[in-house]
């Protein structure tokens, strides 16, 4: 029989102003999705073939594109598809913690490798009233304080994680809570690799279900305000091919690598209006002005605020030729030429010109944001 998945999704029209509602059907043989209009009672879309979304793509909160449109599935639509898809889509919050924010690129690495799938992330900085209430279980613990005065000092990254068994499966990996005790006990685990000590432990996750559900909701259940700091900045854009095949983290960690800071970071999925919006400039100039939107509303992206003296130069420069052929012939060593595949997935937006970085900044770490 053909394995068929059922949910319902919504599409925000904007042209209407309104929420519409779909029942919303996935073949996994053959790639092909239907679509049914609740509400006037008809067919939206005749089955037919996708190939932008696949099997993974699948979950509560996930946003997929189709012909363009971004369809938010809010729920399943039938018993056998909660049965068979809620098992392996258990969620759990990760922190990447103050102390271990310089090697994330290497720690989103691990998460993929892992079978992890990112849901939503951003980099955030904690209040010491934030920091309390999350950490509201240990209050007047003895290393209560010093826990607080470390959440707080910098900034971490939040991240919900998708996977089967997802919380078992990130604590194990986490290791043992005290650093030290990790190097000894499970040398490969997280905090031994990236932790400093019992309370600078590298990463946070979740301890059980009920908690994962609260901690989900502490970070993304509402806008938290970026880190963005809006000075000697250019922004990077991991686009959504490159994080679909799960470059994200060697992306990171090789800007990392050449002593760039990032200072903002934050999961978009982008409607077409404002990947439009967001490469109007492009409009007419380049030839492929077309394929580069639909690319960079395809699925989610990672936005980065990078700072560095002379940002958007030495950026672009790091990044490399927009064509990656060209980069491994001409800069082998830049960002391109090590991971990209054509001119259209060339792994990462970056700023063009000095005087649009703190711009284009702002549209994602401002605009965006409203
Ligand atoms: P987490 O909540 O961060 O995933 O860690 P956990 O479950 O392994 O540890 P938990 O007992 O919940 O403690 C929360 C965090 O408090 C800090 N801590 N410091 N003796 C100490 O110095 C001490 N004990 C705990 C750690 O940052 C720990 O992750
Ligand atoms: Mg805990």
């Amino acid at each position: 029989m053909d394995e068929r998945y059922a949910f319902t999704v919504e599409w925000y029209d904007f042209n209407a102003s309104l929420t519409r509602r779909y029942q919303f059907l996935y073949f996994v043989a053959d790639n092909t999705i239907e679509m049914y209009d609740i509400k006037n009672r008809r067919t939206f879309l005749k089955r037919s073939k996708c190939d932008s979304v696949c099997l993974s793509d699948f979950f509560i909160g996930s946003v997929i594109n189709v012909h363009s449109r971004q369809l938010t599935i809010v729920d399943y639509a039938d018993e056998y598809t909660r049965r068979q898809l809620s098992e392996v889509s258990e969620r759990t919050l990760a922190i990447i913690k103050p102390d271990a924010v310089k090697h994330m690129g290497s720690i989103i690495d691990i998460i993929h490798n892992e079978g992890f799938k990112v849901c939503r992330a951003q980099m955030v900085h904690l209040t010491r009233k934030e920091a309390a209430e999350f950490y509201e279980e240990h209050t007047g613990k003895a290393f209560f304080e010093n826990l607080l005065d470390f959440m707080t000092s910098r900034p971490s990254v939040a991240i919900e994680l998708m996977a089967s068994n997802a919380i078992k499966k990130w604590r194990t990996l986490l290791g043992p809570t005290n650093s030290a005790t990790a190097r000894l006990e499970a040398p490969s685990s997280l905090r031994a690799k990236f932790g400093t000590d019992g309370t600078r432990n590298a990463c946070h996750g979740s301890d059980s279900p009920s908690s994962a559900s609260r901690e989900i909701q502490f970070f993304f259940g509402m806008r938290r305000q970026s880190t963005a700091q809006f000075t000697n900045c250019t922004l990077c854009i991991v686009k959504p091919h490159a994080v679909a095949a799960g470059l994200t983290g060697k992306i990171i960690e090789n800007i990392e690598k050449k002593g760039f800071t990032i200072s903002a970071l934050e999961m978009f999925n982008l409607e077409k209006a404002n990947a439009e919006e967001f490469l109007e400039v492009y409009r007419g100039v380049v030839a492929e002005f077309n394929q580069m939107v639909v690319e960079l509303c395809s699925g989610p992206c990672v936005a980065m605020e990078i700072r560095a003296d002379d940002a958007p130069r030495v950026f672009r420069d790091f990044t490399g030729p927009a064509d990656p052929e060209i980069a491994r012939h001409l800069r082998p060593n830049t960002l391109r030429a090590t991971f990209g595949k054509d001119k259209i997935k060339n792994v990462v937006h970056c700023t063009d010109l000095p005087e649009d970085g703190l711009l284009e900044v702002e549209y994602f770490f401002k605009i965006l944001q409203q």
